[in-house]
């Protein structure tokens, strides 16, 4: 399946994996001209820019950022369709270690326009900076939205392993049978997922990417076979890599070619299978594991 690039003008039929090359502003209105009044994405996921001044993105001020973003989202919104979500995963602004927590600016644009919040899930990784003036952090947020009430949850493709699965109820009608769901319990909303650090077998040169396991979730859990994701920051395309391995059509935009080279060596290699990634239902490593969680006999 071929990865279509295009700078300008968008191909009357869309492409199954199809990537623009340039602001996602720009594509949007372009959107508009090509398909105007269309429902085309059943999920939008994204992870923004986080105006922290990393090699992409030129740092402005918190009321021109969230502006920005206002415009891009009520942009993208008309193209959802009724039964589609949105994902919007952001971390936190720091500065003189003041945290704005960026969910906090996000939460109000879209109850604007009138979505649901039907979660607000906590990504928690195991790694990053050590703080010495305030806790380290170690989660993200993804606001789950969807745009009605009539929406796609597929609780059963996310199921996990009980506790308990030998409990059985002990008093009641059904007394003795066993009491939970035998394909497994809501995974809550805290997932842990470890973060794309140096190590991670998806590493690439970029920055700030999000796991695939995040991805897999949301499209698993929030979209049927064959739907489109729409990713309006794609980076290096996790989001279209998560969306060949899982059977769904990808629509995604990038400023730097570098990046988009690489988000189709890895959608290629997601469609044929060929891709390394960690699946988000993998356990984690258990550092007890490694010789290195052996405290030295020197320390006290
Ligand atoms: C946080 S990164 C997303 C990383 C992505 N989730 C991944 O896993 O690779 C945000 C991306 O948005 C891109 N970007 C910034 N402004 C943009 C714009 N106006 N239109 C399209 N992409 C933009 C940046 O180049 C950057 O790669």
């Amino acid at each position: 399946m071929n990865v279509i690039v295009r700078k300008s003008k968008i191909p009357d039929s869309l492409p199954d994996f199809f990537i623009w090359h340039g602001k996602v502003e720009k594509f949007l209105k372009t959107l508009e001209k090509t398909f105007p009044n269309e429902k085309i994405f059943d999920l939008v996921i994204s992870s923004p820019p986080y105006n922290i001044g990393k090699e992409y993105e030129t740092v402005i001020t918190q009321e021109e950022y969230i502006e920005w973003q206002k415009h891009v989202i009520k942009r993208f919104l008309p193209f959802v369709k009724n039964t589609g979500a949105i994902c919007w995963q952001v971390g936190s602004h720091v500065e003189n270690n003041v945290l704005t927590p960026l969910d906090s600016l996000f939460i109000p644009v879209f109850q604007e326009n009138n979505l649901k919040l039907r979660n607000r899930i906590i990504w928690h990784f195991g790694h990053g900076l050590h703080e010495t003036k305030r806790l380290s952090g170690r989660y993200e947020v993804l606001l789950w939205y969807t745009k009605t009430n009539k929406y796609i949850f597929n609780l059963d493709d996310i199921r996990i392993p009980q506790k308990y699965p030998g409990k059985r109820a002990y008093k009641g009608p059904k007394k003795g049978e066993y009491s939970g769901n035998y394909r497994g319990k809501n995974p809550t909303d805290v997932l842990v997922i470890p973060n794309v650090n140096s190590n991670h077998s998806e590493k690439t040169i970029h920055p700030c990417q999000f796991p695939i396991g995040l991805v897999e979730f949301c499209i698993e859990a929030f979209t049927n076979p064959g739907a489109t994701i729409f990713d309006p920051f794609m980076g290096v395309g996790s989001a279209g890599a998560a969306s060949a391995l899982f059977n769904r059509k990808f629509i995604g935009c990038e400023l730097k070619k570098d990046y988009i080279d690489i988000a189709i060596k890895r959608i290629n290699l997601a469609n044929t299978n060929d891709l390394k990634y960690r699946p988000w239902k993998k356990p984690l490593y258990d550092p007890k594991q490694s010789q290195l969680s052996k405290k030295p006999s020197s320390f006290k």
